[in-house]
């Protein structure tokens, strides 16, 4: 049998060990707010705290990238009235919280279609990427627009215009090639997959990158999610046999190798 398949695959189980990085859907704002008796979009606005907490934890804990779900390429489909509300939300805290990330190192990357975006909000975006891409600490990816079967597609016809223009020959398209023209492109592939809200399900989020990513999933609604919930998420992870293909035997030989 070829040895090419092992040599490929990821070699660090990272069993007590923190993951580099974390990608969570954050799910549960609508009811979170329900409960209460609120409009949705109050729960919207909780949840824009919980990813101030979640940014601040994840710098502390010296974790690489933390990637966020914050509107998928089907949220398009909900009442008119909330997708605008979510959008000024963005808008709104992006503008708030840039100086915020800047002056804590934070590297902020949005990923998604964002064509389909008003153009206020394109610019928004631009801007704070600008502003703190030379940053050095924390990677906080947010997730806009985002499908995982749109970034594959997305992918698959840039390697499409490389062959068209004679720059890529087919027989060199392999996953490292695909892989070069998706979002998280120079990222580690996240390691942890929480999902907060009691669904048990991807959604169309990073279908690509989570092949062999630890899943969490948790009752608690993303408002409600703390850092403890964290810590509750990061243990779970811990004590994980991360395995890639191999047997756990083979895992533990090179652990203690
Ligand atoms: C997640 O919360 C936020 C977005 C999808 C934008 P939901 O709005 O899906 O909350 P629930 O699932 O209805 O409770
Ligand atoms: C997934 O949540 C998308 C985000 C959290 C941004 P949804 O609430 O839209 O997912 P479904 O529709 O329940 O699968
Ligand atoms: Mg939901």
């Amino acid at each position: 049998m070829s040895a090419r398949k092992t040599e490929d695959a990821p070699t660090t189980a990272t069993s007590g060990a923190l993951p580099r990085h974390v990608a969570i859907i954050m799910d549960g704002n609508g009811r979170w707010a329900k409960k209460r008796f609120m409009p949705r979009v109050m729960g919207h606005k909780a949840g824009v705290e919980t990813v101030r907490t979640m940014v601040r934890h994840c710098a502390e804990k010296k974790i690489e990238v933390l990637t966020l779900f914050a509107f998928s390429s089907e949220n398009w489909r909900r009442p008119e009235k909330e997708v605008r509300l979510l959008l000024e939300l963005f808008v709104s805290a992006l503008k708030r919280e840039v100086k915020r990330l800047n002056e804590n190192n934070v590297v902020l990357k949005i990923v998604g279609d964002r064509s389909a975006f008003p153009e206020a909000l394109q610019q928004e975006i631009a801007t704070a990427e600008a502003t703190t891409s030379a940053n050095t600490g924390l990677k906080l990816v947010i997730a806009a627009n985002y499908g995982g079967r749109w970034d594959i597609v997305q992918a698959t016809r840039a390697l499409a215009d490389e062959v068209t223009t004679g720059r890529l020959e087919s027989s060199q398209i392999d996953e490292a090639a695909l892989d070069r023209h998706l979002s998280l492109y120079g990222m580690p592939e996240p390691d942890l997959f929480i999902r907060t809200g009691g669904e048990e399900r991807v959604s169309n989020f990073l279908l690509w990158q989570l092949a062999y990513c630890e899943m969490y999933f948790t009752e608690t609604l993303w408002p409600d999610f703390d850092g403890d919930a964290f810590d509750d998420a990061l243990n779970s992870f811990s004590k994980r046999q991360r395995r890639f293909g191999r047997t756990g035997d083979q895992v533990e030989q090179e652990k203690n190798a």
